[in-house]
C-alpha cells in the first residue's frame, strides 16, 4: 500500500493504473473518502471498493472547510497510523493523506478561492444546522475526485444527505463518476459506528441508543402500514421526550433525491433524525422500504 501526499502524485497514480491493462474489473479506480479514525463501517466502504475495483485509494482529510467555527475541528479524532494499518488489511492499493496546503492552495478560509455548493439541498437536513457544511464537503469531495478521477466513488448511508448532496454535484458539473451509497454498519445494539462516538462518556453512549430505537419504531409503524409523515415524526420525537438528557436538532421524512419533506411514506422515502448527547451531534436514519 502506497501513502500518497500530494494531488498531483495521485492523478499520476490513477492516470497510470488506467492504462496498464494488467487487472480484473475493467482497470476500474474506486476513491472511499474519509477524515480517518477509521471504524468498520469505513472498513465496509473500503470492502465494497474491492469488490467493484481493480485499484482502490482510500484518502485520509479532516477537511477544515466543512466544519463550522464552533464545532470540533480541532479535536475531531486523528489516527493516522491505526488508519493505515485498517486500509491496508483491506487491502487499499493507496492512503491519499494530503497537507491542506495541497489540497487548499490558497488556503481554507481564503475569500479568494473556489468553493462548490450545491444550492437548495445544502440547506436542508444537516446543512440547515451546519450553515457551510456542505459548501466544504462539496468543495473538498470535488478536489477529491478531479484529483482522483475515480469511476466509482463510496460513501455510506449513515451521511444520507450528504450522499443527495453529492449525486447532484456530481450529476450537475458532470463528472461522470458514480457515488455509490454503502448501508449503515452499527454496533450490535444498534448504536451506528461513527468517529465522534469516542467522544461519549458511559452514560451517553446508552443514551445514544435512543437515535436507533426512534428509527425502528419508525420502520416497524411504517410495516405495520402507517404512512403520514406528521404521524411519524411525532412518534419518534415521543421517543426522545422519556430522554431529557437528549436535546433532538431535527427529525425528517424526506425525499432521498431531493431532500423535500414528503407528507406521506413510501418506498425509498428517507427518514432522518440528528440529535445532541451531551455536547456530541449524532445522526441516523433509514430508507424506508
Ligand atoms: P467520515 O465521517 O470520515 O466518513 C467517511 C465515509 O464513511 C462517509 O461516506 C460516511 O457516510 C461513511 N460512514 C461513516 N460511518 C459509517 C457507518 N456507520 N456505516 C457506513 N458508512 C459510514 O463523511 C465524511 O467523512 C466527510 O464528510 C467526507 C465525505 C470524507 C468529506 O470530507
Amino acid at each position: 500500500m502506497k501513502i500518497i501526499r500530494t494531488v498531483t502524485e495521485l492523478r499520476d497514480w490513477s492516470r497510470r493504473k488506467r492504462t496498464s491493462r494488467k487487472k480484473a474489473n475493467g482497470n476500474l479506480i474506486g476513491l472511499v473518502p474519509t477524515m480517518g479514525a477509521l471504524h468498520a463501517g469505513h472498513a465496509s466502504l473500503m470492502r465494497a471498493a474491492r469488490e467493484r475495483c481493480a485499484h482502490v485509494a482510500v484518502s485520509i482529510f479532516v477537511n477544515p472547510t466543512q466544519f463550522g467555527p464552533n464545532e470540533d475541528f480541532d479535536r475531531y479524532p486523528r489516527s493516522f497510523k491505526a488508519d493505515c494499518a485498517l486500509a491496508r488489511a483491506e487491502s487499499a492499493d493507496v492512503i491519499f493523506a494530503p497537507s491542506v496546503e495541497d489540497l487548499y492552495p490558497n488556503g481554507p478560509t481564503s475569500p479568494n478561492a473556489t468553493f462548490v455548493e450545491v444550492a437548495g439541498l445544502s440547506d436542508r437536513l444537516d446543512g440547515a444546522s451546519r450553515p457551510g457544511h456542505f459548501r466544504g464537503v462539496a468543495t473538498v469531495v470535488a478536489k477529491l475526485l478531479i484529483a482522483a478521477e475515480p469511476d466509482l466513488a463510496f460513501f455510506g448511508q449513515k451521511d444520507a444527505a450528504q450522499v443527495s448532496v453529492l449525486r447532484r454535484m456530481v450529476t450537475d458539473l458532470r463528472l461522470g463518476v458514480e457515488i455509490a451509497a454503502c448501508p449503515i454498519v452499527r454496533e450490535e445494539d444498534g448504536l451506528a459506528l461513527s468517529s465522534r462516538n469516542a467522544y461519549l462518556s458511559a452514560a451517553e453512549r446508552v443514551q445514544a441508543l435512543t437515535l436507533n430505537r426512534a428509527v425502528r419504531w419508525v420502520e416497524a409503524m411504517v410495516t405495520a402500514g402507517e404512512r403520514r409523515a406528521d404521524v411519524l415524526i411525532e412518534a419518534a420525537r415521543q421517543i426522545f421526550v422519556a430522554e431529557p438528557a437528549i436535546r433532538v436538532d431535527f427529525i425528517a421524512l424526506v425525499d432521498w433525491e431531493t431532500l423535500e419533506p414528503v407528507q406521506i411514506a413510501k418506498p425509498g422515502t428517507l427518514f432522518a433524525l440528528a440529535a445532541w448527547v451531551g455536547t456530541t451531534r449524532l445522526i441516523d436514519n433509514t430508507i424506508l422500504s
